[in-house]
């Protein structure tokens, strides 16, 4: 069956920065969103996908094998196209490598698996205007998948209130629309934690969909937060 047309829903995990919940967080909604998801819906499944990644030197799980774990047909059919061990920019990865990362291979890819799945997560690399090349970020990107929806992460720790106004800011002014907030619980919890997600109105329109506990994703994909977040952002597709 050539379901190229149907267009799966596609949704786009993007964030402030790195290291703040966005693979934790995504892990947790591929996971919910199997979990609501018919096995006999058309499609192959619900899949999580980190097209871009640095850092994957064998020191631990990659973004993208965590996904692919909380996806419901195996990533590994779908090996990302850029891939690099150096735990660095992936554009000074590439050009470290003498290539560049090309957005219409990144575009080609996810939307072949688009194509075959029920439903497609990405995950992008770093915060939402991470440089991906000259005069290209991770905001350049999202124009061209054409997503469903976008959720931007942030930590719910001091400092998000400016982090996240400034970033849906500039998403505002780079026309990328950014659906709504994910707040997710840091290691090391400050006193500003379970307060942010009440300021953030004060610095932006976007919607916070939830604040995400600390908590594997296993367990926060049963939980309300988690639905609130996907029935907020599928019934955007
Ligand atoms: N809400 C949370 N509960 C438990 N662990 C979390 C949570 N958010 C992030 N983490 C953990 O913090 C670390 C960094 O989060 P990660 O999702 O990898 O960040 P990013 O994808 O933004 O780089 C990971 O070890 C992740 O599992
Ligand atoms: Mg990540």
């Amino acid at each position: 069956m050539n379901r190229a047309m149907s267009r799966a829903p596609l949704l786009v995990v993007t964030g402030t920065g790195t290291g703040i919940g966005k693979t934790h967080v995504a892990a947790s909604l591929v996971r919910a969103w199997a979990a609501r998801t018919p096995a006999s819906g058309g499609g192959l499944g619900i899949v999580g996908l980190k097209p871009i990644e640095s850092g994957v030197d064998g020191s631990g799980p990659t973004d993208w094998e965590t996904l692919g774990q909380a996806s419901t047909f195996h990533v590994t059919r779908f090996r990302p196209p850029y891939m690099y061990a150096l735990p660095i920019s992936p554009h000074l990865a590439a050009r470290q490598r003498g290539e560049a990362i090309e957005l219409a291979n990144v575009k080609e890819w996810v939307d072949g698996v688009r194509a075959d799945a029920t439903g497609v997560l990405v995950e992008l690399p770093g915060g939402l205007f991470s440089p991906l090349g000259p005069g290209e970020s991770n905001a350049s990107l999202v124009q061209l998948l054409e997503p469903s929806a976008v959720v931007l992460v942030a930590p719910d720790r001091l400092g998000v209130l400016h982090d996240v106004g400034a970033a849906t800011r500039a998403a505002r002014s780079a026309s990328v629309a950014i659906n709504g907030i994910v707040l997710s619980a840091p290691e090391q919890p400050d006193t500003s934690g379970g307060t942010n997600a009440a300021e953030l109105p004060l610095v932006t329109d976007v919607p916070v969909l939830a604040t995400f506990r600390r908590a594997p994703a296993q367990e926060l994909a049963r939980e309300p937060e988690a639905a609130r977040v996907l029935d907020a952002l599928l019934a955007r597709s």
